[in-house]
């Protein structure tokens, strides 16, 4: 990826709408193209040493915890245009979460003193990352409420209406889900085990609500879904 791709990249990514053609040029040439296969860890949890910051231009990360039983999360699924690993550079804590490429990835990369430059060079950039923070605050908070109050086939339930929400294709009434995750995955999203999503999609199924196979998920009924 030259200098040109890596402008024409920045351009499609929301953390730099707004800005003037000229600005892309400086920022560009801060940034450093990395490519990770599917599977690669990006970002270690609790590492203090490598504070670098991240834009995916392709591919699709899943940022994860581990709890003392060794028990995976997944708190977030990030796509193409998203940004991740500023929390470390901003607060000078370790890394608050592992990064782990969910597809083979391609990012750019910014050292920390450049970061924090183009941080300081250009407000716009620091407050849209300030709104987009604000949103991943709300929906963690939305996230914990779910957790604590809703029983584990509404967990189930909102997973996928919120990954309806976020990458599906609405076709009429339906709600298309391309490549969905795993029943592995969409576990550690809802904080339950593999086995029990496997039986609740099949109720899910049952009930001509959603249908689903390795390709795609298709939302059927939001409105029971949602209930
Ligand atoms: P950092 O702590 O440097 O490294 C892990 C990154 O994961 C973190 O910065 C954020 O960019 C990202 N991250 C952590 N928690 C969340 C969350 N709840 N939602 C989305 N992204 C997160």
């Amino acid at each position: 990826m030259d200098r040109t791709d890596i402008q024409e990249s920045l351009k499609k990514v929301p953390l730099f709408q707004g800005l003037s053609p000229r600005d892309y040029d400086p920022i560009s040439k801060a940034m450093i193209h990395r490519k990770f296969e599917s599977a690669g860890v990006i970002v270690h949890e609790e590492d203090l040493e490598n504070q670098t910051f991240f834009i995916i231009i392709s591919g699709e990360v899943h940022v994860t915890v581990l709890s003392t039983e060794g028990k995976q999360t997944i708190l977030a699924t990030l796509r193409p245009g998203d940004f991740f690993g500023e929390m470390s550079i901003l607060d000078g804590e370790p890394r608050s979460a592992t990064v782990v490429a969910a597809a083979n990835c391609e990012l750019l990369m910014l050292y920390r003193k450049s970061f924090l430059d183009i941080m300081q060079t250009y407000p716009k950039i620091a407050i849209h990352m300030l709104i987009t923070m604000s949103r991943r605050l709300r929906r963690s908070n939305r996230h914990i409420n779910t957790l604590s109050k809703m029983s584990v086939y509404g967990r189930v339930a909102d997973v996928i209406l919120q990954l309806a929400n976020e990458k599906g294709e609405r076709i009429g009434d339906m709600i298309m889900i391309h490549n969905p995750p795993t029943h592995q995955e969409l576990a550690e999203m809802a904080g339950t085990s593999r086995e029990t999503v496997s039986r609740i999609l099949s109720q899910l199924r049952k009930k001509h609500y959603i249908t689903a196979d390795r390709k795609k998920m298709v939302v059927l009924n939001e409105e029971e879904l949602y209930d």
